[in-house]
């Protein structure tokens, strides 16, 4: 299995093939000078960051601290791809680097959650603040970032030119010398993204503001605003570009240095300033406190005939004033008097020369001192952990980045030298203690055998400075305060008189011979952890009062300018206490850092200068020498090489890395050291690269640990999958569990519903059946409560059963047989059903029809159950006539004229008398019937006259018509026979309107014969139709029996 480029078995077991790879990629020296053949040789030590540094390889290892030697060119080595490359990788997998170190730490803080810090040191000019760049840099681009961090990283990297053009200037040894400590904290949540940050700053070097050696400048802001500022602002500053007009710019007759641009840099600090939070009025007030400063430096004084100072100047002084908005006259006086108050009285002293330069001065400096303080502030406003965002700031660590002076000795060495050197004491005695000494004092509590490697302790110096009663700076301070005549000579005296016999401490009194040629009378000398140094005493005492005079003060807290009135308070014009001596303050400062320190887990930049002359490629062996040497890279390589480069608790440990190891995972319940003792053994721990001691386990080389911190990220996934898969099940059984109950709700739920409803439609049943059966019982009573039920039901019933059984012809008589509750209701219906079909039926007949059923009614309304023969003829058709127009005699038609004939029927007629037949036409007109003989009519029948018309009850054809008996022109009734007797009749009723002079006789029909005599026609049943003259003259008339079955 391969993990991050190696070989890794799937045991958990790394092969160690890293030895083989690292040599082959450090082709130059060794990259780890744990890696050194011969460890105690400091030759070696140098030859192999010369030769290193000849190829520009300018990063080593002593174990994790980085050594970085000042390539002083660009290197190609700080690109983004290159931070990529380092990011998440282990420390010595990949050639060495800063970002190495950044990440390393990142990861640390990040794994353990614990705070961290980088010190980084080396002398001026090694390139400390470079590498505090770089490190900034790596954080803001490769840590996650949420979307309003984005402007933190931008106010982290943009507070670096601001701080710089205030806080740094050119000195003989760096053409940008930090002129201040500096340590910043910054702030990480828990995804690593940086969220907040902090600025402590140290001893920012006043003096310079005042004062420049040779070849120095002041700080780079003056400089900046005469060549970058418009010409406009300089205006409103009064201000001319030309530096060499200002004496605090003078004095290092420097004011231009080649590589330093002030002119883009002026643009980079005014680009910075409103990002890192500066509103327009803040840049103003600055500029103008900046300004006044070099007024103030042009402000010149004369004496008075009694030794009196007084201002020659008016013009720069009416600047001050103005730029620092308090009033002229007032500064004046404050410039050139002084305060003092005794218990009864205020007393205003007159300065002389000397006295109001130096109160000048102290304004200048304790002005541009405060807003450097002031702009830190701000800074830290900026980049504060906004509280909103997170409810507790308390959880987040930090990693810090102490960038601060390093060890300097200048040709002439005064008080801020010898802050600067006290402050690399301390740090080396920090460095001693976190890494040397506990790391030796650990060995032997633990029962760890191991060579003692013998190093400089150098807490007698830091003694000898800082030592209550008896140190440097307590004698200092002593002597500020001593009432009497004090001076820097008295102050030599009294060092003299108190650390005579001190082994570290020599003055000119004090040395041999030898000592006395290279030091005046003037100097003390300490014999520091790194190298001797001349501190010359003069202007300590006043360094650290460091006082301004009390009515200057007063001038400056009325000020208008924002930026002073808040950095000279009233509170300390008024409070009579004394102000903390600067060379106490700087110690409780420093010790106060080195409890910040101390609570973190520390990781080294060692910076190294290569030459002094700022020459890329040019390596100064000597000078080297000199730094390998106080930077105590020797020692750091002994302990480490004899000592055990990683320690950590058994249980740490264990907890750690047990998942690498079957026996130990998940858990150990033996002791911790045998679980320890286990996994290493699993792991193929050689007997030399570790020792077991009482509560921790050490590890000779930083490599067998990120081996085992690799085998654990290869293990990871597995580990990560366990736990994913325990945990899914969990989930899905819990998903499953949740699931079930839902539905055994729903189910019992849903069932309990159902039952339910089910009951109720029972109990409805029953309800039903009980009123069904109730109301049977009670069906013949009225409609009442008890049978209503029923009653309806039955009704309802009846009336969709017979919407289904409805008869669908009038002659169909067919009807559903009715319940005894509705048969009311069911006549209705039928008469209301047949009413409606026979109109139906009567809207869809034809005239012709109509017609015929008109006559039909008629017929019926004569011969229904009347007649014998009626019902056979219902079934037949009545034609319209029985002799069409053409049978019909021309003669007799135009005989009848304009009477159209509308019905004719052939018939017989019997004569009254003999009864003889006679075979005829009879043809009904509208008023009058004719009977035809051929082509001869008859006879001619009135309707008006006609007075009946009978016909027998039985099934014969006879017809006799009355005659009117008045009428003698008749020969009597007439006597006919029709085959179509039932038409005939009907068709003559309705033409002669004659319906109720029909007459049916059932026996016998009487007529009138000729002249007043009458006769009889007999009727009798037969087998066939028979007409003739029966036995007692009457006509005799047999009808055929109809056959009604
Ligand atoms: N890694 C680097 N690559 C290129 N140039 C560098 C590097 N480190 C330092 N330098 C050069 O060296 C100069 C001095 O470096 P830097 O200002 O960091 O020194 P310092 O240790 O902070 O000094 P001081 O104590 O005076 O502040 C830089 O201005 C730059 O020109
Ligand atoms: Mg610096």
């Amino acid at each position: 299995m391969r993990y991050q480029g190696r070989e890794v078995d799937i045991e958990g077991r790394v092969r160690l093939v890293m030895e083989s790879t690292l040599t082959a990629r450090d082709r130059v020296g060794v990259q780890d000078f744990l890696l050194l053949e011969n460890h105690n040789s400091e030759a070696a030590f140098i030859e192999n960051l010369r030769r290193r540094f000849g190829e520009n390889l300018i990063y080593t290892y002593i174990g994790s601290v980085l050594v970085s030697v000042n390539p002083y060119k660009e290197l190609e080595i700080y690109s983004k791809p290159q931070m990529e490359r380092y990011k998440g990788v282990s420390f010595y997998e990949i050639s060495p680097h800063i970002y190495a170190v950044s990440d390393n730490t990142f990861r640390a803080m990040k794994t353990t959650w614990r705070d961290q810090c980088i010190l980084i040191s080396g002398e001026s000019g090694s390139g400390k603040t470079e590498a505090s760049k770089k490190i900034l840099l790596y954080y803001a681009v490769t840590c996650p970032t949420h979307d309003h961090m984005t402007t933190l990283g931008d106010r982290l990297l943009q507070s670096n030119p601001v701080l710089e053009a205030f806080g740094n200037a050119k000195t003989l040894r760096n053409d940008n010398s930090s002129r201040f400590g500096k340590y910043m904290d910054v702030q990480f949540d828990f995804k690593g993204a940086p969220v907040g940050g902090h600025i402590l700053n140290y001893l920012l070097e006043k003096s310079r503001v005042v004062h420049q050696n040779h070849g120095e400048r002041n700080f780079h802001i003056f400089y900046q605003l005469l060549d970058g500022g418009s010409n406009d602002l300089l205006q409103t500053l009064d201000l001319e570009r030309n530096p060499q007009n200002y004496q605090y710019l003078v004095k290092g007759s420097c004011s231009r240095v080649s590589s330093v641009s002030d002119k883009n840099n002026w643009k980079v600090v005014m680009n910075a300033l409103p990002v890192i939070g500066f509103t327009e009025e803040d840049i103003q007030n600055v500029l103008n406190i900046i300004a006044s400063i070099l007024h103030l430096g042009n402000t010149l004084f004369g004496e008075g005939e009694e030794g009196e100072a007084h201002i020659t100047t008016e013009t720069p002084l009416a600047n001050v004033a103005k730029l620092l908005c308090v009033d002229a006259s007032v500064l004046s006086n404050a410039l050139t008097h002084k305060k003092l108050i005794t218990k009864e009285e205020e007393v205003i002293i007159p300065l002389n020369f000397e006295q109001a330069m130096s109160a000048r001065d102290a304004l200048a400096k304790a002005v541009y001192g405060r807003t450097f303080t002031w702009l830190v502030e701000k800074i830290n406003q900026s980049l504060a952990l906004k509280d909103d965002m997170y409810h507790s700031n308390k959880a987040f660590p930090v990693i810090g980045l102490l960038d601060i002076y390093g060890f300097e000795v200048l040709e002439h060495n005064s008080f801020e030298q010898f802050c600067i050197n006290y402050c690399s004491e301390k740090l080396q005695q920090l460095f001693i203690e976190l890494t040397l000494r506990s790391e030796q004092e650990e060995y032997t509590t633990e029962g760890i055998a191991w060579e003692i490697v013998p190093y400089f302790d150098n807490k007698i110096i830091c003694d000898l400075i800082e030592e209550k009663h008896k140190g440097i700076i307590s004698i200092l301070n002593e002597e500020c305060l001593r009432p009497g005549e004090t001076s820097d000579a008295s102050f030599l005296e009294k060092l003299e008189d108190t650390l005579g016999n001190h082994p570290h401490f020599v003055t000119h009194k004090l040395a041999n011979g030898k000592t006395r040629k290279v030091m005046s009378r003037e100097e003390f000398r300490l014999l520091h952890y790194a190298g001797e140094v001349n501190y010359n005493v003069n202007g300590f005492l006043d360094k650290n009062n460091d006082s301004m005079n009390r009515n200057l003060k007063e001038v400056m807290c009325h000020s208008d300018n924002q930026i002073i009135s808040h950095c000279f308070s009233r509170e300390e014009v008024t409070d009579q206490k004394r102000p903390e001596m600067a060379a106490t303050h700087f110690k409780n400062s420093l010790l106060k850092l080195m409890e910040i320190l101390m609570t973190k887990e520390p990781s080294y930049v060692r910076c190294i200068k290569p030459n002094d002359a700022k020459q890329p490629g040019h390596f100064d062996e000597v000078l080297v020498r000199h730094q390998v040497r106080y930077l105590g890279l020797m020692e750091n390589l002994r302990v480490r090489r004899a000592g055990f480069a990683y320690r950590r608790s058994f249980e740490a440990f264990l907890q750690r890395y047990k998942p690498l190891c079957p026996e130990t995972w998940p858990n150990w319940d033996g002791r911790l050291e045998d679980g320890v003792a286990t996994l290493v053994n699993y792991l193929g721990y050689q007997p030399e690269e570790y020792k077991l001691g009482r509560s921790k386990i050490f590890i000779h080389l930083p490599k067998t640990l990120f081996l085992t911190e690799d085998a654990l990220q290869a293990k990871k996934p597995e580990i990560a999958l366990t736990l994913q898969t325990s945990w899914r099940g969990y989930r899905e059984r819990a998903k499953y569990k949740r699931i079930r109950h839902a539905i055994i709700v729903i189910q019992s739920a849903w069932r309990g519903m159902k039952g339910r409803r089910r009951a109720r439609r029972r109990r409805q049943a029953a309800e039903l059946i009980r009123r069904f059966i109730k109301g049977f019982i009670y069906r013949h009573e009225d409609y009442c409560p008890e049978n209503e039920y029923f009653l309806d039901h039955v009704r309802y019933s009846f009336l969709i059963k017979l919407s289904k059984h409805l008869p669908t012809s009038v002659l169909d008589k067919s009807w559903l047989a009715s319940p005894p509750s509705v048969t009311e209701a069911s006549e209705h219906l039928w008469k209301l059903h047949m009413r409606n079909m026979v109109m139906k039926y009567c809207n869809g007949i034809q005239p012709e029809w109509k017609n015929q059923m008109t006559q039909k009614v008629v017929a019926s309304e004569i011969f229904k159950d009347q007649k014998e023969n009626y019902p056979q003829s219902v079934g037949r058709l009545f034609l319209d006539t029985r002799i069409e127009h053409d049978q019909i005699n021309l003669k007799v038609l135009q005989t009848l004229g304009s009477d159209k004939v509308q019905y004719g029927v052939p018939v017989t007629k019997y004569d009254r008398r003999g009864f003889k037949p006679r075979s005829r036409q009879l043809l009904l007109s509208n008023t009058f019937a004719v009977l035809v003989e051929k082509t001869k009519i008859k006879q001619k029948i009135d309707y008006a006259s006609l007075g009946g018309i009978s016909v027998s009850s039985l099934s014969d054809g006879m017809v006799v018509l009355h005659m009117p008996t008045e009428d003698n022109k008749q020969k009597g009734d007439v006597l006919l026979h029709c085959n179509h007797v039932i038409e005939l009749v009907t068709k003559l009723a309705l033409i002669a309107r004659m319906l109720n002079y029909i007459n049916i006789k059932p026996g016998s029909i009487r007529y009138a014969g000729a002249r007043g005599t009458e006769g009889i026609v007999d009727f009798v049943r037969g087998s066939e139709l028979k007409v003739a003259k029966g036995k007692r003259g009457h006509l005799l008339v047999t009808a055929p029996r109809i056959n009604t079955t």
